[in-house]
Order: structure tokens, then sequence, then C-alpha cells
């Protein structure tokens, strides 16, 4: 999950573990240990005895050991299976004939809230109670399960379930069939490859079953395609009706994560029977980080979903600020920023002097509104180093006592910090943001009066506290405000480009709304997920790519229904080329990491704009071939093909493959050093159109930010029929030096005078390593 700043501390002591034991073999000292291995077979090779590839990986499996514990055999994802190995059985497995590749298991996390109406979705909400498609649509979710009871998963008004599905409702710890109906289709869980890798689930804080112990799988379920419930709010903060992007659409619940720990091989099990369940979407708030595509497993599973035609929308990780920052970033998955919604709930701070700044938060409790009491900073709380980010047991009672703490934000979770103020005698908590958290404001329903405030204003506050002889504040709950402009905004915690694998592919693909979003949530814990929290609530307002992955995936249902033959990379295109970069006054959307414009390494295509991808008028299309090679262009071997598309393909050695020739509806332009030389001076992109409009005629306008390289699109206007295909050369050349920064960003935009297709372009010197 993307959670943000909930990490927990078991999952990084996991990560560390199986860290050691796949990198240095001198460290594992029992022989006898056994870890979780993904073990990818060559199914080309199973020899034709073998009447079932089943019967063949459990004789490879015997041949390297009697005592092999099988997880599970996977059927679509991957040809293989997970099992548990010695690191001696891994080894020798490796040798044996038919093996691709043996993986060790690998932990991911979840990444962690007015959205209908912000994106515009209110106007065509209007257009689907007449329409049964959308209600064919189904949306399977890898994430915590969920609470079955929550009115945002009520089926009133919906018809049977669709004839096509195939998946089931399983039962278990507090969770029957009866808890799915015809809105909750599905509910699955997988936890084999957890127990294996963490021991016994702890059945008093976990349910062994569907139901979520952790709300972040009610929350993005519901923002996938949760029912319209009118009334819902937090503690009466952003009041309305809530409801899901497709809120006609079905959805099915794989339960892959287990708090914030989620096992590859439980999540490529859960891709596996999403697959067989035939779902059409699958959305995944969770990621394990950016690495090569034939050794990322949820990549892997991924491919397989999108060759049956299924999309696969992914968060893109909350490590933002950082540059090359993604995850998630395979070609064949739709990867999804966070940016801010036009809602706050914003709480003043006035200081003794009579200064305000403003900030936000969610509070339930009573607070004074009128009394000024004595501020601290939290670093001049305690006799101990580190106090300033309010760390458990950091703060000194006798000097917090009766007053607000400000703290800095980092390291432990923003709801923790205000656990602890509450826990020493704080009244009240200023957070104020980091340098690298900028401006961007997270509310969340503390468990004190709390407002979360900007770098800038947390620097005067600081100013204030250094020169006044006796600090005071107030904090002013002013509720739920919306129309705040600007907006949307990017969020800091938004990971970024460059891509980290692919460069020449730009991702994020866009953005979606993953800030302060209200969606519904487990009973079984408070919205701040604390132990210490005995609050129980029906919704919850949270914030992370995990928020902003759900609002793309029901939206691509919504497509879906719409155009049922469009492939994922279709949709995708429609959700890209109609994303909006600008407010209205024409001005950039803005970065809340550094206040100044975003650029597509933060934003991709733009932000998603619902009604208008639904008519894209032209499409970047591409099949599972033109993903081939693309894998042939990054010199993949056959047996490195074979892990990642599960089938011999064999590069053609008189083609020349080139990764800008993928039919991507960005551009990701790098210019690389040669060796003992000066760079490439010319990059040329071929691109494909396909008219999915009426037939007409498209005239090309390109922009670009740096003057030291030109742009020509050949031809640069292209007429099209109904459902005709055009393709289109765009040559980079370089005329000048390249800029201090090395990059340069720019836009390609088609337009009929009515669909405006537009791309991103980034530019990139890499620095000569060579
Ligand atoms: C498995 O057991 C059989 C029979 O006891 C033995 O012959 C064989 O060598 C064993 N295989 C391995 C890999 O230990
Ligand atoms: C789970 O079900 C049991 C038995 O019906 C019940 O006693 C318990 O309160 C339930 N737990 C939760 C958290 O709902
Ligand atoms: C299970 O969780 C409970 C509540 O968090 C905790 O008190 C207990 O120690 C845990 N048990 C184990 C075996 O970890
Ligand atoms: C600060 O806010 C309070 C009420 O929130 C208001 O009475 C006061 O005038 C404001 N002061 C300044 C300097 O804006
Ligand atoms: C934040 O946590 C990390 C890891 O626990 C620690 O090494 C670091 O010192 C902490 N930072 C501060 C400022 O306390
Ligand atoms: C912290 O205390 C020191 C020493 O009393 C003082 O100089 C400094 O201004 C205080 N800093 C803040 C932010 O309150």
């Amino acid at each position: 999950m993307f959670t943000m700043e909930m990490f927990k501390k078991p999952f990084f002591a996991t990560t560390f573990v199986l860290f050691m034991i796949l990198c240095d073999v001198s460290l594992a000292t029992k022989d006898n240990q056994k870890n979780t291995y993904i073990v990818h077979m060559a199914k080309s090779k199973m020899p034709a005895s073998f009447n079932h590839h089943s019967v063949w990986y459990k004789s490879i499996m015997k041949s390297i050991s009697n005592s092999t514990e099988m997880l599970y055999t996977y059927d679509n994802t991957i040809h293989g299976l997970s099992t548990r190995l010695t690191l001696e059985e891994a080894r020798l497995l490796k040798s044996q004939t038919g093996i691709l590749k043996v993986l060790p298991e690998k932990i991911y996390k979840p990444l962690t809230t007015r959205t209908p109406k912000f994106l515009g979705l209110d106007k065509i909400a209007d257009m689907f109670p007449k329409s049964n498609e959308a209600s064919d649509i189904v949306i399977g979710l890898l994430d915590t399960g969920v609470w079955p009871e929550s009115k945002s998963f009520e089926d009133t008004g919906l018809g049977p379930i669709p004839s096509s599905w195939k998946g089931k409702c399983e039962s278990g710890d507090n969770f029957t069939t009866l808890n799915c109906n015809k809105k909750l289709i599905g509910a699955r869980f997988f936890l084999k490859g957890y127990e294996a890798s963490m021991g016994p689930l702890n059945a008093t804080n976990q349910f062994r079953s569907p139901r979520d112990a952790d709300g972040h799988g009610t929350h993005t379920a519901s923002t996938a395609a949760g029912s319209a419930v009118k009334g819902a709010s937090l503690f009466g903060y952003a009041s309305g009706t809530a409801r899901g992007m497709a809120s006609r659409a079905r959805v099915a619940v794989y339960k892959v994560c287990w708090g914030d720990t989620c096992a590859v091989s439980d999540i490529l099990a859960a891709m596996d029977a999403a697959i067989s369940d035939n779902v059409n979407v699958i959305s995944a708030s969770l990621g394990g980080g950016a690495i090569d595509y034939d050794e990322e497993n949820l990549a892997i599973g991924a491919f397989a979903a999108m060759e049956k035609g299924i999309v696969v929308s992914c968060a893109a990780g909350n490590t933002g600020p950082d540059s090359s920052s993604l995850q998630n970033i395979a070609p064949w998955m739709i990867t999804v920023g966070a940016g801010t919604l036009d809602r706050d709930f914003p709480v003043n701070v006035n200081l003794g002097n009579g200064q305000n700044y403003s900030g936000v938060s969610i509070y339930d409790g009573k607070f004074s509104r009128h009394t000024l009491v004595p501020l601290i900073y939290a670093g001049n709380a305690s006799a101990k180093i580190g106090a300033e980010l309010c760390e458990t047991d950091s703060l000194d009672p006798k000097k917090v006592k009766g007053k607000i703490v400000l703290c800095d934000r980092g390291n432990s979770s923003r709801v923790e910090k205000g656990l602890v103020v509450k826990s020493a005698g704080g009244v009240g908590m200023v957070l104020a943001n980091s340098e690298s958290d900028g401006e961007e404001l997270v509310a969340d329903a503390h468990l004190l009066p709390t407002t979360a405030v900007g770098f800038k204003a947390g620097k005067l506050i600081k100013l204030y506290l250094q020169d006044a002889r006796k600090p005071t504040s107030r904090l002013m709950f002013e509720g739920t405000k919306v129309g705040i402009e600007p907006s949307p905004v990017v969020a800091a915690f938004s990971s970024r480009g460059p891509n980290p694998i692919t460069p020449e592919v730009l991702k994020p693909d866009f953005i979606a709304p993953g800030v302060n979003i209200l969606a519904a949530f487990t009973k079984l814990v408070g919205p701040t997920n604390l132990d210490q929290d005995d609050r129980r609530v029906d919704f919850n307002i949270i914030s992370g790519t995990s928020m902003a992955c759900p609002h793309a995936s029901g939206i691509a249902a919504l497509i879906k229904s719409f155009h049922p033959d469009w492939s994922p990379a279709a949709i995708r295109s429609a959700l890209m080329t109609t994303a909006y970069t600008t407010y209205n006054n024409g001005k950039k959307l803005l970065d809340s990491a550094t206040n100044g414009p975003s650029t597509p390494f933060e934003v991709g295509a733009g932000h998603v704009n619902p009604v208008a991808a639904l008519n894209p008028g032209l499409v970047y299309d591409l099949a599972v071939d033109d993903y081939l090679n693309f894998l042939c262009a990054l010199n993949y071997t056959p047996d490195r093909i074979e892990v990642v598309a599960r089938r011999k393909f064999r590069c053609n050695a008189h083609k020349h493959y080139s990764v800008t020739d993928l039919n991507y509806p960005s551009f990701g332009v790098v210019f690389k050093p040669k060796v003992g030389g000066s760079g490439a001076t010319i990059v040329k992109h071929k691109r494909t159109l396909t008219n999915v409009g009426d037939a007409g005629t498209y005239k090309v306008s390109v922009t670009v930010d740096i003057s030291s390289v030109k742009i020509a699109v050949e031809p640069n206007v292209l007429s099209f029929n109904k459902n005709e295909k055009k393709s289109y050369t765009i040559t980079f050349t370089v005329s000048g030096p390249p800029p201090p920064s090395n990059f340069g960003f720019g836009r390609l935009e088609w337009s009929n005078g009515k669909n405006v297709v537009g791309s991103p372009i980034s530019i990139t010197w890499e620095s000569g390593r060579a």
C-alpha cells in the first residue's frame, strides 16, 4: 500500500533480512533455513511425457529436494510456482533445464481523500443510470481487503452479476459468502506467501478472510467503484455524497496485504485468480520499488493481464519529491501520480504577535477557540536530540504540559507525532513541513487539535518562537472549504521521473486526486490506524498515490464500458492525451514541492479529465507484439523475454528495434553520450495514431521550453477516415548547448479543431559516463 508515512517498522526489518539472504551468501548461517522463491519456468522446454505443467513443475522440484514446500502453482501470470527452498536448493534449481529464473520473495507495501465533482464526473454520472454496460465492468483490487458492511458496497439498483464472472466469494474469519452481493461480487484472500515469510498471522488484529483490518483496501475499492452514499463525511468534514469513479461497476477484492506487508508470491496468486475470474481492470495501490521488468513479478503479472485485455492501473509511489523515485513503470501498466483537490480543511494558527498562518487538519473533539496558550518548539521540549520530530518518548511532559507543540514532519507518521504530544500533556500541535515537503498540506484525523503547515509558515513560526519572550498561539478550525485555488497541485510525496529503467518511456502517465480523499473505511481501527485511537468511522480522509490509483482505475472502467473493444493501451492513451497541464488561466499546474510550475516528470501527460477521455478523437494503440519488440529493443535475451511474456520469442536479428518506436502517448527523448566523442545529436520517435472519432484532418503543433533543440514532425497534417491509422515521425535535433539542468520539456498536440490529442515531451541529456 502507498499510505504515506505509515511505514511500520516490521516492514523494514523484513526487507533487510531478505536482502541479506539474497546478496551475501556467507551471512546465511543456517544451511537448512528456507526462504520463498518465485520460480519462472520455460514451458516450451516441458518434455512431452508430462500431460500437465503442474506435474512437470512437481517433478523438477522433486529432483532437487524431497521436502520442498509448494506455496502456489501459477497458471496465468507466470509459468511457474512459488516454493520454500534453502539457498543450496535454489542454487541447484537454477541449473536445471527449463528453469528461466528463480526470484526471491519480495515484500511490497500499500502506497496510501470532493472527488467526482472536481473531476467533472457529476456531469457524466447522469449518463450512466440507463447504461447496463457500466455495470458489466469488474474492477479487481489488490489490497488489504474490504469492509463489506460499508454503504459504499450496497447493490441497490444493480442487475444480475455479469455472466462472464468466474470469481468467488471466499469465507473466513468474520466473513461469509453472504457478505458479497451484486456490488461486491468477489472477495478472496491470499496469505500463504505472507505466512511463509512472516510466520502465522496474528489473529488478534487481522482477519483470516477478505475482511479489511486496515482500511486501505476499503478506501481504494470505494474510490474506484463505490455506490453513491448520501451524507458521507468524516466528523462532518468533506460532507456530501461519496461516490466511486465508476459507481455502477462491480468490485472484486483480492486481499494480498496484511497490514503493510504484501508478499509478491501472494500478489501473483491474486493476479492469477483475477485473470481467471475475468476482471476488466486491476487496481494495485501497492509497490515494491523500480527494478527491471523481468525481475519484477507485479510487472510480469501485469503483462499477462494486459494480454487478456485487462487494464492494470498502479500507484506511482510516495517517495517524491526525489527525482527518479517512480515505481510500477512497465509500459504495459498505468502509472498514476497524485494531486490535490479543490477542497481543504483549513486550520489557522494565530500567534501571540497577531500573525496568522494557515494549515489543515481534521479534529472531532472540543477545543478552546479563544484562549492563547503557550507555544513551544519540540526541539526545545526535551533533553533528547531529535525531539523536534516528536518521536515516541522524546518529549518532556514538564515542558509540554498545557502547551501547543511545534513538531517537524518526517520519520514517524504524522498522527503518531500527535499522539506523542498528547501523551506528554500537550494541548495542540503545529506540524511543520520539511523543505522537501514544501507547501504540500496533508490533512489527518489527529487525536488532538492540530494544524499541518507548509515549510515557509513553519520557518516563520520558528522565528517567532526564537524572538518572543513568551510565545503563545491558538488554533482556529474553519471546517471544510471548497473552491480552493489553485487546484490541482502536485503532491510533494508523489513519485517523479525520469523513468529509472527506460527513460525513453516518460512516466508517470498522469496524475489524479490523491490528497485528502474521503472514502469508505474499516470499522476495526480508528481513522489514524493507531492502537490508541478508539474512534470508529464509516469514511476516512487519507492521502497517497494509493488514492490516486483507484481514481484512474474507476475512470478506466468507465471508458471500457463505453468502448468495450478498446485495448488497455487505447484506454491509457485516452486518459493521457486528454489530460490537462494548465489551469484555466493558462498557467502550468503547480508542484507543491517547489511551489513552482510542474513538468512532465511530476504530472506526465497532466491531470486526468474523465469526461474528455471518453472521446479522445485519436489514440496511440499498442498490441502484445509491440511490447515484445520493445523488449527486443532493450536487448532482452530470448530467456528474459520468456520470463516476461511466457513464450518463446526470438528477436529478428535483421530487424532494427528501437525503444523510441514504442507507440506510447508521450515522448522521453534521451540524448546519450558517445564513447570518446560528442553525444548523439538527432533522436527520432515514430508513432501511429488510430482514429476513434469522426473522419477529419488533424494538424500538429509543438512547443518546447529550451532553444537548444529543434523539433520537426513529418507529416504535420494527417487526414483520417473512420478507424483509420496514420503514422508520423518526430525528429529532435540538438542545435545548441544543453541547458544547465540537462533537462527540457515540451508538448505536442494534434488538433482537428474539436479534439486536442496532447503528448508531453521530456528531453534529457545523459551525463557522459560512457
Ligand atoms: C528423495 O528420496 C529418494 C528416496 O528416498 C532418494 O533416492 C532421492 O535421492 C531423494 N532426492 C533428493 C533430492 O534428496
Ligand atoms: C468477529 O466475529 C465474532 C464471532 O461472530 C464476533 O464475536 C467478533 O466481535 C467479530 N469481530 C469483529 C472485529 O467484528
Ligand atoms: C498480536 O497482536 C496483539 C495486538 O496488537 C499483540 O498484543 C500481540 O503481542 C501479538 N501477538 C504476537 C504473537 O505477535
Ligand atoms: C488572525 O485571525 C483572527 C481570527 O482568526 C483575526 O481576528 C485576526 O484579525 C487575524 N489577524 C491577522 C493579522 O490577520
Ligand atoms: C530518522 O530515522 C532514521 C531511521 O530510523 C534514523 O537513522 C534517523 O537518525 C532519524 N532522523 C532523525 C532526524 O532523527
Ligand atoms: C530553543 O531554545 C534556545 C535556547 O533557549 C533558543 O535560543 C532558541 O531560540 C529556541 N528555538 C526555538 C525554535 O524555540
